[in-house]
């Protein structure tokens, strides 16, 4: 297994909508890389565009949080259904160094194919709705950051531009 590289605010294929997998086995060559770059940097969740690959399935694992959580993998996830709505504070390891509270869906209902190419669709709340959230995001070319208010995303423009330019921010923030 060798960690991949993760890919920062700034580049485009961030910004991109993933291409549909065809087949499952066509992802398996890279969970394993994805799962040990996602715990190398400490993050619970990370999308296949994250290390440069156009590819629309991703990766979660919270079970440092929920015990009876595992290293799951999504492929074509698609969001069919919302439920309320919950605050809670979010990173990213594509835009390192900044936080902020986003509203998103309490409870999401998500459609995919489990790593073994089985279609499956069920409900998910807690943080693992907020995850899986964040995740199909930036498989559809969106991050968390796109939610501020103007006056929010103001105080992070200069640090945004810095992270295209350098990888990171010259300061961190919480929002
Ligand atoms: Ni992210």
């Amino acid at each position: 297994m060798s960690a991949l590289a993760v890919v920062k605010y700034g580049d485009p294929i961030l910004r991109k909508k993933t291409a549909p997998v065809a087949d499952a086995a066509d992802v398996e060559p890279y969970i394993e890389d994805m799962l040990e770059t996602m715990y190398e940097e400490a993050g619970m969740g990370l999308a296949a565009n994250q290390v440069s690959l156009d590819m629309n399935f991703m990766v979660v694992d919270i079970s440092h949080v929920e015990e009876d959580e595992y290293a799951r993998t999504f492929i074509n996830p698609e969001i069919t259904g919302k439920e309320g709505t919950s605050e809670m504070e979010e990173g990213c390891l594509s835009v390192p160094d900044i936080r902020a509270t986003i509203e998103r869906a309490e409870k999401v209902r998500l459609l995919y194919l489990d790593d073994e190419g089985v279609e499956q669709e069920s409900w998910f709340d807690g943080l693992m709705s907020r995850v899986i959230q964040h995740e199909v995001d930036h498989l559809n070319g969106i991050l968390f950051t796109d939610y501020l208010t103007p006056a929010k995303r103001g105080l992070i423009t200069k640090r945004l531009a810095e992270i295209a330019e350098t990888g990171a921010p010259s300061t961190g923030i919480i929002l």
